[in-house]
């Protein structure tokens, strides 16, 4: 749908940007990715084989580790999601020819796709090869453990076999015939994946008895270890509340073998209402109404009461909130049809609806990063809200992907708190009106230069704008800019750059220090303003 901007705006926005009420320092752990053994992910979207004619190092696709190294430094979260819960690190270790092939979590639900590895897993990427790829992209490890299909003994071996000293042990002596015999110093660790559905099937209640026992002696080997708990599906308060009260049962104490909770929470209902059905709920990725383009980004902007409300729930037990949040699976879920081989089980394509909703994901979590220490979009390449498209040697980014390059500075500075006043926008649901923010955004400042992220949902309007800093003057500014002329645009390997951020341009701040700025319809921009 070709959009026709106003010349002139029905309602004037201001963002005051209040440079002396910090929030806290931005973990640039929230820019974390996950990489699941699911569909194209790690199977041609990453691993490609030493003797791929696709470029590659050490057998990862050389055009992701290049464009992972231009993100920001997070971590990434592997080897699942579901599959985590059914796989044993002991097939991905040793001699890569000597390694079993295994039916993959995800082969029932793929139907006619073709054979391969992503149904017949040949665990050629294993422990080391997923280590390499992490430090590859300069970024950290996260493992995720097998909780309901191994005892903990499978789980602190593994953490022996990660980080052992050189030559101690035996796994020690196996990791090393992987080619490190240095250890892997793995610090993340994931307690099970979604315990209360694919995860065991657990209440909170057994959940929290299988924490502390998986976590009552992992050896430390000098390294720091962090755990992450399997936290609520949404908005399941219930979950939060029975695992803090369970694990503490026998004292508080029982909070420190834990750094975060993990919450899940996928943008997926179009419905307006209608359903909440997971399969009938779901929209195309690249064919939806205006409506349904507001629905997602009010699907998006429910993580803020998940934040605040699961955060609460948990000050309930951990009154000093030693707990932080982790949000370790985000992202869009559209419905099958658009991903770009069919061998990418639940692979899509993504927009720049998805762009935003990346956007007001991310600045939500820079406005909460006193809570948020650490987050993973779901997933890397090739499935859910993707950040790189790969089909054989062909490669491209994603709206996704130029949001996180936008949004780098955030990462590491200091948040401070920001406030927005925009009309809202009413769209229709079945029954009611909806309504998303009129405009949204997040600040945050590093060595004297303000980074302010703005999305302007509004599918047709521009919205011209007022910026105040309080505590601070602006010096000059700039501004980036992602929109696209049509809610629907998307890359392909035939047309890489439809959606692809425009050049820098030079914002005029005005005698007062203050800018005024008109933010395109249906964008997200990035304004780097240095203080005078
Ligand atoms: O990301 C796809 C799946 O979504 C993950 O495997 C699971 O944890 C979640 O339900």
């Amino acid at each position: 749908m070709a959009l026709a901007p106003r010349a002139t705006t029905a309602a004037d926005a201001r963002i005051d940007v209040l440079l002396d009420e910090p929030i806290a320092r931005i973990d640039p752990n929230v820019y974390g990715h996950f990489v699941e053994h699911l569909g194209g992910v790690v199977y041609d979207g990453i691993w490609v084989g030493e003797g791929s004619r696709i470029a590659n190092t050490a057998g990862m696709r050389q055009a992701l580790v290049d464009h992972m190294r231009r993100l920001p430094k997070g971590n990434i979260r592997w080897p699942g999601g579901c599959f985590a819960d059914s796989y044993d690190w002991r097939d991905g270790v040793g001699p890569r020819e000597a390694r079993p092939r295994r039916t993959n979590f995800w082969a029932d639900g793929m139907g006619t796709r073709p054979d391969g590895p992503w149904k017949y897993d040949t665990n050629q990427f294993g422990t080391n090869e997923f280590v390499r790829f992490a430090r590859l992209c300069q970024a950290e490890p996260y493992l995720a453990a097998n909780l309901r299909s191994l005892p903990a003994r499978d789980f602190y071996q593994w953490v022996e076999y990660c980080n052992s000293p050189a030559g101690s042990t035996t796994l020690a002596e196996l990791r090393a015939r992987g080619g490190d015999p240095d250890p892997l110093r793995v610090r993340f660790w994931g307690v099970g994946n979604e315990t209360w559905g694919c995860g065991g099937n657990l209440t909170a209640e057994e959940y929290a008895v299988e924490y502390r026992k998986f976590t009552a002696w992992v050896p430390r080997f000098g390294q720091e270890l962090s755990f992450i708990g399997s936290g609520p599906n949404g908005g399941d308060l219930a979950w939060t509340r029975g695992f803090f009260r369970n694990l503490t049962a026998k004292g508080e104490g029982a909070l420190g073998s834990m750094w975060g909770w993990a919450l899940h929470h996928y943008s997926w209902n179009v419905s307006r209402g209608a359903t909440t059905d997971w399969d009938a709920g779901k929209g195309d990725a690249l064919v939806y109404t205006i409506d349904e383009w507001y629905e997602m980004l009010a699907q998006a902007d429910l993580m803020e009461s998940l934040i605040t409300g699961h955060w609460a729930v948990m000050g309930e037990i951990d009154r000093r909130h030693r707990v932080k949040l982790v949000v370790d699976e985000w992202g869009t879920w559209h419905k099958p049809g658009s991903e770009v081989h069919p061998s990418h089980h639940l692979g899509q394509q993504s927009t720049i609806r998805d762009a935003l909703v990346a956007g007001l994901t991310l600045d939500t979590f820079h406005r909460h990063s006193d809570k948020v220490v650490m987050a993973n979009i779901a997933q890397l390449v090739n499935c859910l809200q993707s950040l790189f498209l790969t089909d054989g040697d062909r490669f491209i980014t994603t709206p996704t992907y130029h949001v996180f390059a936008m949004y780098a500075p955030h990462a590491g500075a200091q948040a401070v708190r920001t406030q927005f006043g925009a009309p809202r926008i009413g769209y229709q649901r079945v029954r009611e009106k909806g309504h998303v923010a009129g405009l949204a955004g997040s600040a945050s400042v590093h060595d004297r230069t303000l980074t302010l992220t703005v999305v302007n949902p509004h599918a047709t309007e521009p919205s011209d704008t007022t910026i105040a800093l309080r505590g601070g003057r602006a010096g000059s500014a700039r501004a980036t800019v992602l929109a696209a002329g049509d809610i629907h645009a998307h890359n392909t390997f035939d047309r890489p750059a439809v959606v692809a951020p425009a050049a820098e341009t030079t914002v005029v701040v005005g005698s007062g220090g203050t800018i005024t700025h008109r933010f395109p319809p249906a964008s997200v921009t990035r304004l780097t303003v240095t203080l005078s």
